[in-house]
């Protein structure tokens, strides 16, 4: 199985539970309030080890943030190349929908956008080739990241979340697995449909592998190969938050292990599922051997 290097961010997430999302001029109470670790990077570097994959976090937390290397330690991460600098974590107030497990987030970059290029140009140089690079949209310099390392030769797979301005920097062609939602895939694209969407990019960038997930709709998967849908299992849905992290944990620690795309799919569906029935960001993660053995069955207007 090859290594994967993860440079992401890390979050403090203070979670809201609410009976609606508040509205502009609005003042409402929350059902309740808890706080977890989060961030897209560390709940990716949380998912590929509870995957089973050798992954190593790199990225930059402040000193209110050291409970979040508890959990990375303890899920089997390599933390050695996180560093400790004067200023805060980055924060994350998410309120999630009490009925319908919804939810909507809202940033403070604080440490994750402390990146230098003297620190990544650090981290790389203890990584070769054959280590897969993984990357969010959290950090800053993620073009700068994206360029060194392929220059280095490593294959790069991105999560383009969040959209932002700096994406348009980035050169996708150094990209070998896209990881994306809709509404990502249409910022990048102007497309709406998976295909359509998919069609655009691979006509850009013919050696992609593009990875659409549909929300409820399962996932759309598209390389120069091969394409097939994929739908979702059914669960009670408590808290939708980094269901698409643990799915691109997954699908990537499967893909590091040499498995198909439609079972690195599959084996990314079952994790989700089970994230989404619990609530909190990384705490929600499945280990792989729940997620082997879970009791899941597809829902019925989802199978092919
Ligand atoms: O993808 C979910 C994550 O987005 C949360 O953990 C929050 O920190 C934000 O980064």
């Amino acid at each position: 199985m090859r290594r994967i290097l993860n440079f992401g961010s890390m979050n403090i997430d203070n979670v809201y539970t609410v009976e609606h999302f508040v509205r502009p001029g609005e003042t409402i109470s929350s059902l309740e309030m808890e706080v977890f670790p989060g961030g897209k990077g560390l709940n990716q570097t949380v998912a590929l080890a509870r995957a089973g994959a050798e992954v190593y976090h790199a990225g930059k937390i402040g000193k209110d943030g050291r409970f979040l290397l508890d959990l990375l330690r303890s899920a089997g991460a390599d933390i050695s190349f996180v560093e400790t600098i004067n200023g805060y974590t980055g924060k994350a107030i998410i309120q999630v929908e009490a009925e319908s497990g919804q939810n909507c987030i809202l940033l403070y970059n604080g440490a994750n956008y402390q990146m230098t290029e003297l620190f990544i140009d650090e981290v790389l140089g203890s990584f070769s080739a054959d280590t897969i690079l993984v990357l969010q949209n959290e950090i800053n310099l993620v073009e700068y990241i994206i360029d060194r390392a392929s220059a280095k030769g490593m294959q790069i797979a991105l999560n383009p979340s969040p959209i932002r301005e700096n994406l348009s920097k980035c050169d996708l062609s150094k990209i070998t697995w896209l990881l994306l939602n809709e509404i990502e895939g249409k910022a990048l694209t102007g497309e709406t449909e998976p295909e359509k969407i998919a069609g655009a990019l691979l006509a850009k960038y013919p050696d992609m592998k593009v990875v659409l997930t549909l929300g409820g709709d399962g996932v759309y998967y598209c390389d120069q190969n091969e394409s097939f849908r994929y739908g979702v299992y059914q669960t009670e849905v408590v808290d939708t938050t980094a269901a698409g992290d643990t799915f691109a944990g997954y699908f990537l620690a499967c893909s590091a292990r040499g498995m198909s795309p439609q079972m690195a799919v599959e084996e990314a569906s079952r994790a989700s599922a089970l994230a989404i029935s619990k609530q909190g960001a990384a705490v929600s993660i499945p280990v792989r051997i729940e997620v082997l053995h879970a009791d899941l069955k597809l829902r019925s207007e989802c199978v092919e």
